[in-house]
């Protein structure tokens, strides 16, 4: 990165780095100012009043794209009583395709959807936006690694930051899910100053409800008696699926699994396959996850405008303050909080149950190697920041 380059920081935390953190000082200050933008945020207001939200969906005719579009329309985004217009962008070679999806979204009747645009233009596409879904970019294929999309998905990423700083409205929640999505998250994020920082998120949903999922089938419970389970860091094979924390049905999940074999589970078993699903479905797929990432998508975004159920927390990617020492300006995904259409990063007083100390090592292990990995990715884009 250029030495002059200074990553954007989220307000309203840094605007309080010099407060003290005792006695939950700081915190009252950061509480206190993010009631203050709630009580304005013109998006909270228009949900509460049930007015119409302009959602913008990037790669439209694309697999995720085509999931995702229909579920908007039915209010699996945003809430079945909540209308929405949806604006749609293609690249000019598949804006055909988009068309034909078009045409299917007016075959269903929504009721919901108010209005229905389609574009190549992605100015059109950003015009008003207050809900940005970024899927539009390349997939990797078999073989390749996430961040092997960086160079050619990253342009994308910053041409649509600058036509989100023009056309959206400042409110405007933005949601990548195209991949490398964290780095790119940071690229869209540093080409629209105009728009909050702390409203520039990551997708690390998916590895959040994979990881649901399969504790889920191994403990033999349904997936919402999982709780306080989190993805920390890069949505890359280095992520950290953290379950330090995780209660299954009240109880700590190492009580059910056994003390003696819970260590080995996690590591050798349970971590890497978290970590390389996503590669396992293409290989067996032939494509990338689509129907579950739009689904991922979704429930990303709704828990962060309408709240997430508590004391549960999600895993998001967003821009760091330097929480859990993590270099401010990059894109991590933390364990959060979602209310007042915001979110709030999970501190160590938020955890359940005492840290065993090798557990604390062993986070700490891993958050440092995806904090390297995010750096070296920010680094390979230093151009495009
Ligand atoms: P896809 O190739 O099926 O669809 C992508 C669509 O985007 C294509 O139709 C393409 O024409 C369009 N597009 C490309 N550049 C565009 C631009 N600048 N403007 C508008 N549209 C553009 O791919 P997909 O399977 O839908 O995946 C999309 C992205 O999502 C990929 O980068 C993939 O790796 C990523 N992904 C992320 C997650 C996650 O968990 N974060 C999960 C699954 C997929
Ligand atoms: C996933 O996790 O399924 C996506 O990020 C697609 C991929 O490339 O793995």
């Amino acid at each position: 990165m250029s030495a002059a380059k200074v990553l954007r920081r989220p307000v309203p935390g840094s605007a309080f780095s010099w407060y003290p953190t005792m006695m939950g000082i700081k915190q009252r200050q950061v509480d206190a100012l993010n009631a203050q933008l709630t009580a304005q945020d013109p998006l909270l207001q228009k949900l509460q009043k049930k007015q119409p939200v302009r959602v913008s969906v990037t790669g439209g005719a694309g697999n995720i794209g085509y999931s995702l579009l229909f579920r908007i329309a039915n209010g699996e985004l945003l809430g079945p009583d909540q209308p929405v217009e949806i604006s749609a962008v293609e690249l000019p070679h598949a804006y055909q395709a988009l068309q034909g999806v078009a045409m299917e979204l007016e075959d269903c009747a929504f009721p919901l959807l108010e209005k229905l645009n389609i574009t190549d233009n992605a100015e059109e596409c950003f015009d008003g936006c207050e809900i940005a879904l970024l899927v539009g970019s390349k997939p990797r294929g078999p073989g390749m690694e996430r961040a092997d999309l960086m160079r050619d998905n990253g342009v994308i990423f910053k041409e649509t930051g600058q036509v989100l700083n023009r056309m959206a409205e400042k409110y405007c929640r933005v949601t990548v899910v195209g991949n490398p999505c964290n780095t790119n998250a940071l690229i869209a994020c540093n080409h629209a100053p105009d728009l909050q920082a702390r409203n520039f998120t990551a997708m690390t949903r998916l590895d959040h409800d994979r990881a649901i999922g399969f504790m889920a089938r191994k403990t033999m419970l349904p997936p919402n008696e999982i709780n306080h389970l989190a993805i920390w860091g890069n949505h890359s094979a280095t992520m950290f699926p953290d379950l330090s924390d995780t209660l299954c049905h009240g109880v700590p999940w190492s009580e059910l699994i056994g003390e003696f074999r819970a260590e080995r589970y996690w590591r050798h078993e349970f971590l890497p396959k978290i970590q390389s699903r996503g590669a396992r479905i293409i290989q067996v797929r032939g494509k990338s996850s689509a129907a579950s990432a739009a689904n991922a998508c979704l429930s990303h975004t709704r828990d962060w405008c309408l709240g997430s159920p508590q004391p549960d927390w999600l895993s998001m990617g967003v821009v760091s303050d330097g929480e859990w020492g993590v270099p401010a300006g990059l894109v991590f995904s933390y364990p959060v909080y979602c209310e007042n259409g915001g979110y709030k990063i999970v501190t160590d007083e938020d955890h359940p149950n005492n840290d065993w100390h090798t557990r604390t090592e062993f986070k700490r292990y891993h958050i440092e190697r995806n904090v390297q990995e995010l750096l070296a990715e920010r680094d390979m884009v230093a151009d495009l920041l």
